[in-house]
């Protein structure tokens, strides 16, 4: 791992080396995925999606590691769920940058009485989650930039894994005080952040630049080589502890904040939309303030 780190970091620095290294992990890729796809032919229609859908959610094309994880991230967001609300029934909660639905399903398993929603950027995903899904949940697609489709204090819960893990800081911001718009007054939003526990990833310069800063966006491989096939804003970002605290709580009440709180790897973030707003500029501080002024 240390050595492939190194290897990438000095492929980087040597003028065309990082895009042949790109243009060999695309024909590898394209190779299995072509074999993916013809074995998932082959074995009919189900509640998994098909392979590229999978991999856009969580990089590999194997479905028992897609089903397995959405086992584990809908058994930890329920968790936090009842924890949060005691009367889970007729809670309304949007699953916000859902892909095709892998929290949705086990979810609705575990906490039946809930009412489920899921929004993504992502037109296949959501195509084929309206196809296979709809007895689950109510899937709508939002564009780049806010507003979704959602009216004001509508959700009890918003919940979004591995999105703030890949939006720059702009964004990121954007769609906090979207979030927090969406949710009823007291509604929670539950998210995601590359924290300490996968620095070790990170290279030297933005190890300096996290320290520094406290949050990292790492822009990889563009066009064809970007094997996700998603659109270029969608990157991978690091935050500290630290960052988040200071520039989240702008947004809402920062209610937990637990390191490796998913699967002891990315950090889960509890924020709380404050129970009575006098306006809704009043109530924001710094980079929401800013962020608020900016949207008009
Ligand atoms: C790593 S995947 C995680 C998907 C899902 N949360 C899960 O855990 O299975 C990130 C998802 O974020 C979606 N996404 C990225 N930017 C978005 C945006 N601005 N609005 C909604 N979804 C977005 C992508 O399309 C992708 O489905």
């Amino acid at each position: 791992m240390e050595l492939k780190a190194h290897l990438k970091r000095l492929a980087k620095k040597i003028p065309g080396t990082f895009k042949l290294a790109g243009a060999l992990q695309y024909a590898k890729f394209s190779r299995q995925l072509r074999k993916a796809e013809a074995d998932y032919r082959k074995r009919g229609d189900r509640l998994v999606p098909p392979p590229m859908l999978r991999y856009r959610v969580h990089r590999a094309l194997d479905e028992a590691s897609y089903t397995q994880n959405g086992i584990y991230l809908s058994g930890l967001m329920a968790g936090h769920i009842k924890a949060l609300f005691p009367q889970t029934t007729g809670l309304k909660v949007l699953d916000f940058a859902c892909g095709p639905g892998r929290v949705i399903v086990g979810l609705k398993e575990k906490l039946p009485g809930i009412r489920l929603y899921g929004s993504d950027i992502d037109l296949e995903a959501i195509s084929w989650a309206s196809q296979h899904l709809a007895h689950i949940a109510s899937f709508s697609s939002n564009e780049l930039l806010p507003p979704a489709i959602f009216a004001a204090d509508e959700f009890d819960v918003i919940y979004s894994i591995s999105l703030f893990t890949h939006l720059d800081e702009e964004l990121q911001h954007r769609w906090l005080q979207e979030m927090m718009r969406m949710l009823k007054p007291g509604g929670v939003l539950i998210a995601t952040t590359h924290g300490a526990l996968c620095t070790p990833a990170c290279t030297p310069e933005e190890l300096r630049q996290l320290d520094r800063e406290g949050i990292v966006f790492r822009v990889g491989h563009r066009g064809r080589l970007k094997l996700d096939g998603l659109p270029e804003f969608y990157q991978t970002t690091f935050h500290t502890r630290d960052y988040v605290l200071r520039h989240w709580s702008g947004f809402g009440i920062i209610e937990s904040y637990l390191e490796g709180g998913v699967n002891n790897h990315q950090d889960l973030v509890i924020l709380r939309k404050p129970e009575a707003p006098s306006h809704p500029a009043e109530t924001l501080t710094g980079a929401a303030a800013a962020c608020h002024a900016a949207a008009g």
